[in-house]
C-alpha cells in the first residue's frame, strides 16, 4: 500500500507529520528536491537504508546521499568539516551540491555503501526541508528503479514504486532536473564526483580549480571513490544514440539516423533543441537550464510513446551543461557520434 499525498499546493503541516512519523517509524517515502525526487528513509535507521537498497534494486556498495534541513546536522554526520565545505554550503546551500566528508561513526556504514566518507546535502525544497525538520536527517537517492532515469514528476515515481513503498509526496515538476553536484573534499585535493545542478564554474569561483573524477568523462579507472559511476545509468528501454558537435553538423546528422533507421523499420524518437521530423519527438527548450529540466521526463517519455531508437541532440559543455552531457552520454551507453 502506497499513499499518494499531494502537495502541490505547498507545505501543509499536517500531511508532513504523517510522512515525518513514517520515516521516523522506518519506512519509504519518496519526496520532492528541487532537482529530482528522492526516495528517503532515515538515514541513521540501518533497516530502513536496508530496505531503500532493495527497492531500488541497488547495489550495495553505491552510497547514498544525506539530507539536513540546518548546517548544524553536519557535526552529527562529519567527522571533519574543512574549510572549504563551511564556504561552499555558506553559498550554496540549501541547493543542489553534494560534499563528501570523512564520515562520523553515528552513520551505519550501509548508508555510506561501506566508505569512510559520507555525502551531504541540503535540499532547496520547502517540503524537503519541512520532511527533514519532522524526521531526521534523510538518506535519499534518486527515486528510480536502479538504472532508470531519474524521476522529476511524482508520476515517475508511481511508475517504479507503487505499491513498494509507504508514501509518495506530489510536490509537482522539479525545478533543475539533474541531479546535484557532487564534490568530494575528503581528499587533499577537492575533486568533482559528478556533475550536477550546480555548475562546476560557480564553485571553482568559490574554492578555485576542482579536480575533476575521470569517470566524470566516462573512464574506467579508480571507481572506489566514485562507486556511483560504475553502473549502467539513465536508461529507457529503448536504445540511445547522442549526436554531438557543430550545430548545423548535428542537424543534418540527426536527419540521416532519422531515415537511416526509419528505413530499417524502426520507429524513431528524437529529442532535441528543435523541431525534427521523426515518429516521435520532445522538445527540450531553448537553453541549457530547460534542456536540464526536460532531459529525464523525455527519456521516459518517449520510451512510453514506444520507439525503438531515441536520438538526443547534444548541447555544449559549459554551465548545466556539463551535467546534461554526463546523463545523456550514460543512458545512451556512450553510443555518440560526433558530426
Ligand atoms: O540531487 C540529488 O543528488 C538527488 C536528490 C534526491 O537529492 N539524489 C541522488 O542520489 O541523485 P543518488 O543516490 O541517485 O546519487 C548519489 C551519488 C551516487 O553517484 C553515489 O555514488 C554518490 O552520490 N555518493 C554518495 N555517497 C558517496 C560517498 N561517500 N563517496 C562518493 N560518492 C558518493
Ligand atoms: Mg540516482
Amino acid at each position: 500500500m502506497t499513499i499518494v499525498i499531494n502537495m502541490r499546493d505547498g507545505v501543509d503541516g499536517r500531511k508532513i507529520g504523517v510522512a515525518g512519523r513514517l520515516i521516523l517509524g522506518g519506512g519509504l517515502v519518496a519526496f520532492p528536491t528541487e532537482t529530482v525526487y528522492g526516495l528517503g528513509a532515515d538515514a541513521l535507521n540501518e533497516e530502513a537504508v536496508r530496505r531503500i537498497f532493495r527497492a531500488k534494486g541497488r547495489p550495495a556498495d553505491n552510497p547514498l546521499i544525506v539530507h539536513i534541513a540546518d548546517f548544524s546536522d553536519l557535526k552529527l554526520l562529519a567527522r571533519e568539516i574543512p574549510e572549504e565545505a563551511r564556504l561552499l554550503a555558506r553559498k550554496f546551500w540549501p541547493g543542489p551540491l553534494t560534499l563528501v566528508l570523512p564520515k562520523s561513526e553515528k552513520v551505519p556504514s550501509v548508508t555510506t555503501g561501506g566508505l569512510d566518507t559520507v555525502a551531504v546535502r541540503m535540499p532547496a525544497h520547502e517540503i524537503a526541508l519541512a520532511l527533514i525538520r519532522a524526521s531526521r536527517p534523510v538518506a535519499a537517492p534518486s527515486a528510480n528503479i536502479s538504472g532508470r532515469p531519474s524521476p522529476t514528476l511524482a508520476k515517475h515515481v508511481v511508475d517504479d514504486f507503487y505499491g513498494k513503498i509507504e508514501a509518495i509526496i506530489d510536490g509537482g515538476e522539479t525545478r533543475v532536473g539533474v541531479e546535484s553536484t557532487v564534490l568530494d573534499l575528503s581528499s587533499e585535493r577537492p575533486t568533482l564526483l559528478r556533475p550536477g545542478g550546480l555548475p562546476l564554474e560557480e564553485i571553482e569561483r568559490v574554492i578555485g580549480p576542482v579536480e575533476i573524477h575521470p569517470a566524470v568523462r566516462g573512464k574506467a579507472t579508480d571507481l572506489a571513490r566514485a562507486p556511483g559511476m560504475k553502473y549502467r545509468h539513465y536508461s529507457p528501454n529503448a536504445r540511445v544514440i547522442v549526436v554531438e558537435g557543430p550545430r548545423e553538423r548535428v542537424r543534418k546528422k540527426i536527419r540521416e539516423l532519422v531515415d537511416e533507421y526509419r528505413k530499417g523499420n524502426h520507429r524513431v524518437g528524437v529529442m532535441a533543441t528543435e523541431e525534427f521530423e521523426a515518429d516521435e519527438f520532445f522538445y527540450l527548450g531553448q537553453t541549457v537550464e530547460e534542456v536540464a529540466r526536460n532531459l529525464f521526463k523525455a527519456l521516459r517519455e518517449l520510451d512510453e510513446r514506444g520507439v525503438d531508437v531515441i536520438i538526443a541532440e547534444g548541447v555544449e559543455e559549459k554551465g548545466l551543461g556539463l551535467a546534461v552531457m554526463n546523463r545523456l552520454r550514460k543512458a545512451s551507453g556512450y553510443h555518440v557520434i560526433r558530426a
